[in-house]
């Protein structure tokens, strides 16, 4: 099995962006942290982080036929992007939506989830432990 992890806007910036709500530890932890829950999972990963919104929908575009599944943080994009939501319904792959933190205890904008009504499953809360119980959801259940 194949899964493709997109983080959106400012998830580059971990560690040094409002440690009080996404912790000290860096991106390139975060892909450490990634690839090894992938590889004790038995899956392939590939990871992509972008802070524009285009990109993100070209590689989601470009995740139909090559991935089986998408592990998503669209950050800031999740509460305003419907190109972000059209492109995961237009692939149809299974795509798990995950939080470092749980916007639905913070501020009111943060409470909609475009994204959520694409996704099959939504982890928030659980710092970077929401990468890894997505992927091991997407294979339990979406397995090829
Ligand atoms: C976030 C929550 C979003 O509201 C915020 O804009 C982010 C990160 C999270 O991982 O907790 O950038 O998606």
């Amino acid at each position: 099995m194949k899964i493709l992890v997109i983080n959106g806007p400012n998830i580059n910036l971990l560690g040094l962006r409002e440690p009080e709500i996404y912790g000290r530890q860096s991106y390139d932890d975060l892909v450490n942290f990634i690839r090894e829950s992938a590889k004790k999972a038995g899956v392939e990963v590939e990871l992509f982080q972008s802070n524009s919104e285009g990109a993100i929908v070209d590689i989601i575009q470009y995740a139909r036929g090559r991935f089986d599944g998408i592990v998503i943080n669209p950050a800031a994009y999740t509460h305003t992007s419907i190109a972000i939501l059209d492109a995961l319904k237009a692939v149809a792959l299974p795509a798990v939506e995950v939080h470092l933190s749980d916007p639905s205890a913070r501020e009111e904008y943060r409470h909609v989830s475009y994204v959520r009504e694409a996704c099959v499953k939504t982890i928030a809360g659980k710092g970077f432990d929401g990468y890894k119980e997505a992927i091991e959801y997407l294979k339990n259940n979406f397995s090829v």
